[in-house]
């Protein structure tokens, strides 16, 4: 493996209970990785056991929730070599029609669950050094209709890796992000639901399929190892092509 090399890493994802999160935690333990997932509640890290994967539960909405985590696996294993913002969640909805409560649900998830993980991590390993993966989006980076808050969530969250890039890099941090274009997950049951729909999105990403959730892992596997240790602060892109278009 070289270069690549995660034997023995310490990788901690959050939202491993499906989708990205999940074939992230299973492709890092293939990998060798030493690895911790997270879901929402008890039964999202059910099938974790007997995996190697360690499950803990945490509502990244609430602060507090990954701090204790963050802790255990530094007494536990001396370091968090690398923490994997992946927990996230999105509506389809107008604009016009946002309730008061919707729109904070996804911000406390997205961006001040994404921030307060990644303080708690820096305040943790700042006399060490730690390394970040924000899982954003491509609608972080262009617009489509339905997904104001989610976009803007997304676009946040590019704008936390670089800043944080920025701010961290003299105490050994390196933060990047991926953005994923639509993967075949239950966030876009929406969209699988509906075949017109569906064949219509597909048309449309030039791979002509959505991604599948390991699609991602070759990324997150680069960003967390040594190939990528002269990176920080960037951005890259898993879409099959789509924003190439936009
Ligand atoms: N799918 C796509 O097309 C796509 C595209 C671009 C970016 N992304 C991003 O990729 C990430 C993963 O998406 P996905 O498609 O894999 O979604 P998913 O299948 O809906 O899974 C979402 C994950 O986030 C967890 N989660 C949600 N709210 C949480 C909370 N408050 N506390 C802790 N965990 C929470 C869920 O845990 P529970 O099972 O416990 O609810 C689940 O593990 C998200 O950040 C998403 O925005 C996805």
């Amino acid at each position: 493996m070289g270069i690549f090399d995660l034997n023995g890493k310490t990788v901690l994802i959050t939202g491993a209970s499906r989708g990205i999160g999940k074939a992230l935690s299973e492709e890092f333990l293939n990998s060798n990785a030493i690895v911790y997932g997270t879901g929402s509640k008890e039964e999202s890290i059910e099938w974790m056991k007997g995996t190697g994967i360690e499950g803990r539960v945490a509502d990244i909405s609430k602060a507090g929730s990954m701090a204790p985590i963050i802790e255990e696996i530094k007494s536990k294993h001396g370091k968090l070599d690398c923490l994997i913002n992946n927990a996230g969640i999105a509506v389809n909805i107008p604009a016009v029609a946002f309730k008061e409560e919707d729109i904070y649900k996804i911000i406390d998830t997205n961006f001040v669950g994404m921030f307060r993980t990644c303080q708690a991590y820096y305040k943790t390993h700042k006399l060490i050094g730690g390394n970040i993966i924000n899982v954003s989006s491509v609608l972080g980076l262009v617009g489509y209709s339905l997904s104001s808050v989610y976009s803007g969530t997304k676009g946040a969250a590019i704008q936390i890796t670089k800043s944080l890039a920025a701010e961290w890099v003299n105490n050994n941090f390196r933060l990047n992000a991926i953005c994923p274009g639509f993967i075949d997950t239950d966030m876009n049951k929406m969209i699988k639901d509906k075949p017109q729909v569906f064949e219509s999105v597909s048309k449309g990403i030039p791979m002509k399929r959505l991604g599948k959730p390991e699609d991602i892992a070759g990324a997150a596997i680069f960003l967390a190892s040594d190939a990528s240790s002269y990176m920080t602060g960037q951005i890259i892109v898993v879409d099959g092509g789509l924003s190439s278009l936009l």
